[in-house]
Parts: C-alpha cells; sequence; structure tokens
C-alpha cells in the first residue's frame, strides 16, 4: 500500500521544511523537493497535491527558479508568496518588480467567505515578499487583500489551483491551519492516511525487499534515532540484524555503560560493544577544525564498522538513525551546507557497506511516535537528543582525555540540576561545552588560568530552529558555583543566549 503524498517545491524559501512539517501534522505524507528536480520527480512518484513553496528570488529576474506548470496541470496546486507569484506569471497574470521588502503582520481584509482564504478565526497573516502581483491570471479570482497588498489570496476553484502571498505555515499566521486544511482536504480531498502504524508497515516492507537474506549491521547510539531503527529493523528482519554500540569515549558521563545496560535490557540481548576510546582519541590529536573533526569521527566509524563487520557476520548493509534536518542540513541543491552531519557527509567513499536510513524522510518528533507506536519505553523515546560525534562538537580546539572529563563532569553537574529543580520538562536539550581559550581567576588567594565553560539549554520543536531557555538566575549562578568548585580546571561558566538562527544548537 502506498501513501498519498503532497510535493512541496522549494524555490529556496526559508520555510519550505516548515510546510512539509505542517502537511504532515495533518496526517498527509510529505516531501519536500528543490525546483530542479521537480520534473523528475514528479513524474516519477506522481503527487495527490502540489505545493509550491517562498522564496528569496523575483519570477522575472535572470535564471529564476521556474516551474512547467503543464507539469502539474490536474493536480491541486497551492502557490505560497513566490509560489503565488509564480503562479500569477506563468498562468498569464502579472508581477510588479519591487526592490522593496514588505516583511510583518498584515490583516486580511475583503476576504471572500467561500475562499480558501476565507472565514479565518483570525484575519492575521504574515507577510515576507518583495515583488507584488499586480493582475491575477485569467480564470481566477482575487480573494482576499491587504492595505499594501491588492492580491493577498487568488483562486481557480475549477483548475483546482489556488495561491496566496502570506505564510500560512508559520504560527504568525495564527489560522493559516485552516487554509492548508482546506487545501489538503477539501480541495485536493486527502485521505489523511499518514500515521506511525502505516509508516512502520511500509518501511518494514521496503527494507524487506532491500535487504533480502542478507545481514545488517545497525549503529547503536543510546540515543532516540538509532534506538528506534534497531527497533524498526528487528521488527522488519529479525535476527538479520546485528546492533553494534561504538563507545568512541565522547559520550556524557556513564552514558557508555548506560546504552549497554538499558539496550540489552530492551531490546537484543546481541549487542556487540566496540570499546574504541584510543583509537578515536589518536585520530583526533592536534584535529582543531570543526568540520575536519566530523569527518575524521565519521570516517573512524566506519572504520570499526567494516572491522567488525567482517569478523561477525558479514554484513552487507550499514542502518544509521539518520533524520530528516540532518539530511536538509547537510546541504542540498538550493540550501547552504551548515555542518556535515557525520552520518550523512562524513561517510567515506571507500565504504563497501551500503547505507539504509529508514527514518530519513522523518523529523524527530514523527520519530518518537514511530518508537512509542513499536513499544519502545518512554525513557528512550523522550531521551534529549544527542550528536553522533558527541562531545568532539562540544569541545572546542583539541580533544584530549583530560578535557574530555572536565566537559563530562561539568555536563554531569548541569543536567543533575536541570533534573533535581524540574526544568528538564521544558528543555529540547542541554549541555556544557568547553572553550578554548583561557581567561584569569583568582581562586583561595591564587591566581587561577582556565577555561571557561558554556551552559546550553534550549527549545525546540525540530531542531530546525530554536531559543535559550529562560532559567532563572539563581538557579543558573547556583550551577555555575558548582562547577567553578567541583570541576578541575573551570574558572568562569557562561550562559549561551543565543537562538537558533544565528546560532546553531551545537558549538560545532
Ligand atoms: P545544530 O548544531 O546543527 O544541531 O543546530 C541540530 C541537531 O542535530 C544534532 N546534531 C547531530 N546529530 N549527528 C547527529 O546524529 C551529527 O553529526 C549531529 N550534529 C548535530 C544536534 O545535537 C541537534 O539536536
Amino acid at each position: 500500500m502506498r501513501h498519498q503524498l503532497v510535493t512541496v517545491i522549494d524555490f529556496g524559501g526559508q520555510y519550505t521544511q516548515l510546510i512539509v512539517r505542517r502537511v504532515r501534522e495533518q496526517g498527509v505524507y510529505s516531501e519536500m523537493v528543490p525546483w530542479q528536480s521537480a520534473a523528475e520527480h514528479i513524474a516519477k512518484h506522481k503527487p495527490n497535491a502540489v505545493i509550491l513553496s517562498g522564496g528569496p528570488k523575483s519570477v522575472l529576474g535572470d535564471g529564476a527558479p521556474d516551474l512547467d506548470f503543464s507539469l502539474i496541470e490536474g493536480i491541486p496546486t497551492l502557490g505560497i508568496c513566490y509560489g503565488h507569484q509564480l503562479m500569477a506569471h506563468r498562468l498569464g497574470g502579472k508581477v510588479k518588480k519591487s526592490t522593496e521588502r514588505e516583511y510583518g503582520r498584515r490583516t486580511l481584509t475583503k476576504a471572500d467567505p467561500h475562499a480558501l482564504a476565507g472565514r479565518l478565526s483570525s484575519d492575521q497573516v504574515w507577510m515576507s515578499h518583495g515583488d507584488q502581483v499586480l493582475a491575477a491570471p485569467p480564470g481566477f479570482k482575487v480573494t482576499a487583500e491587504t492595505d499594501t497588498c491588492p492580491i493577498a489570496a487568488f483562486e481557480n476553484p475549477a483548475k483546482k489551483q489556488y495561491g496566496v502571498q502570506f505564510h500560512p505555515e508559520v504560527s504568525h499566521t495564527p489560522d493559516g491551519r485552516t487554509i492548508l486544511q482546506r487545501f489538503l482536504f477539501e480541495v485536493a480531498k486527502l485521505d489523511g492516511d499518514w500515521t506511525p502504524e502505516n509508516f512502520i508497515e511500509e518501511e518494514c516492507e521496503r527494507i524487506r525487499g532491500l535487504v533480502g537474506d542478507k545481514h545488517v549491521l545497525c549503529a547503536v547510539s543510546g540515543g532516540v534515532d538509532s534506538s528506534v531503527v534497531a527497533a524498526l529493523l528487528t521488527k522488519a528482519i529479525g535476527d538479520q540484524v546485528v546492533c553494534v554500540f561504538v563507545d568512541h569515549g565522547l559520550l556524557r558521563k556513564n552514558e557508555a555503560e548506560q546504552v549497554v545496560e538499558t539496550f540489552t535490557k530492551v531490546f537484543h540481548p546481541h549487542l556487540v560493544a566496540i570499546k574504541a576510546r584510543e583509537q578515536f582519541f589518536s585520530k583526533l590529536k592536534g584535529v582543531t577544525d570543526p568540520e575536519t573533526k566530523r569527518k575524521t569521527i565519521g570516517e573512524e566509524f566506519v572504520v570499526c564498522f567494516e572491522q567488525h563487520a567482517d569478523e561477525l557476520t558479514g554484513c552487507d548493509f550499514l542502518a544509521q538513525g539518520t533524520l530528516y534536518p540532518d539530511v536538509i542540513e547537510s546541504g542540498s541543491p538550493t540550501a547552504s551546507k551548515i555542518k556535515t552531519h557525520h552520518n550523512v557527509g562524513g561517510l567515506p567513499a571507500w565504504m563497501k557497506l551500503k547505507v539504509i536510513e529508514p527514518l530519513k524522510w522523518l523529523f524527530k518528533d514523527e520519530v518518537r511516535e514511530v518508537g512509542r507506536t513499536l513499544g519502545l519505553p518512554d525513557d528512550v523515546v523522550d531521551r534529549e537528543p544527542f550528536p553522533g560525534p558527541g562531545l568532539a562538537v562540544r569541545i572546542l580546539g583539541e580533544i584530549t582525555p583530560e578535557r574530555v572529563k572536565i566537559t563530562q563532569d561539568a555536563d554531569w553537574i548541569f543536567r543533575e540540576e536541570l533534573r533535581k529543580h524540574g526544568h528538564h520538562q521544558q528543555i529540547w536539550q542541554s549541555y556544557a561545552a568547553l572553550l578554548d581559550v583561557r581567561s584569569v581567576g583568582v581562586m583561595g588567594d591564587e591566581r587561577t588560568y582556565e577555561q571557561p565553560i558554556v551552559l546550553r539549554a534550549v527549545q525546540s520543536e525540530d531542531a530546525m530552529t530554536a531559543q535559550a531557555v529562560p532559567l532563572p538566575f539563581e538557579f543558573l549562578e547556583h550551577v555555575c558555583n558548582r562547577i567553578v568548585n567541583e570541576v578541575d580546571g573551570v574558572n568562569r561558566v557562561l550562559y549561551d543566549l543565543t537562538s537558533k538562527p544565528p546560532a546553531t544548537i551545537e558549538w560545532e
């Protein structure tokens, strides 16, 4: 059974992945495809509906992102912002070039009560655009305006084509969800057949078809994603999966022991635990550049897997817990590369194992839902995300055993206190990072010249954006006192207030 598909064509907009999320929240499967590959994708996957994203360019500019509308003839289509303008431009309307951007909240007026954008519980919408649609294409009716935008929405219901200049996917358009719901269920008449149960069933079938009678090496870290992959593979192919845990010495304090214990208890008595601390530390000696660290670690993981794949079972496949945001942020034709997520871009070209990534199209909250449906316990499913390269991306500068210990000890204190005071419930991720600068301090009448620890605690929905958690000052002061008093080598503690963007969640 194949589920229905809504394809979001990405014209480089900053909210494109959010559109995908909003559609999936309605129980409809959605994928994002760069505009350059839209033709191929549409021919191959025959989507049930199409959404055209926003984008930073002008439809009138040279080499502007484009679409051949004959490819989507007859498919229900919703154009958002740039997508709305492209629809006007390509279907015979008129777009006016503008050098100024309109950015912010606006109020919809004259909204047609029978239209997609009519009868909303709030008329507030979020605009972020430069060019304006001056005339709707023939056959289209203008259905809403704002004081600055005379064609804020238009539609041609006979052709199932709809356009909105504003962004229904962002929370600043309070009732944007209704527009998406109407488009999905009233216009495109979709069923909402995207559920964790269906995902599990389809993915198990796909894995069985792909793997046949071969063995799969499943790399587990104790984190949510790899645990869900392990459970999914176990359901799909049973004993053909061999779970391997590599202790690279860059986990949090006591974590390696905990992972082995939980994993053995919860799912698989058969877990191969590889102690590779020295191996990783020797490869990382002298490495300070963040991308080189990531690549070194990614490569060393595969060295470990390949060594053990032959020795253990002759595995042909390597399964990893790559998620959709990892794929997006590791670079696509339209998005720039932020960092090499070790499980996406860090794999060496010489690797013989073939990669399976069953969660590659899911966001974190969807992975958690799948995990719960597979029967994983809450303490596994609700764990904070932890990066594959571990503390290496939280220790700036060189990785040494001493610097790892400092970070582990500070991190332990911070997270212990967060739990003790009940703050952990509002947190997506929290950790201590070690900086590679030194500062002067005074302790017990002696001069100190030590490294600072940075505490980071963020709230997030899907790791694509994040905000610092407003922790009480007294709490932070208490944690700071504990760290400088209990952790040798630290004489200063900072709290990172930066959101993502412009920062990222991890420091490297
Ligand atoms: P950033 O730092 O890019 O992190 O804002 C977003 C989320 O991804 C996690 N992260 C990783 N996870 N392998 C992973 O499995 C990696 O290489 C990696 N790098 C970052 C990070 O902890 C956050 O949840």
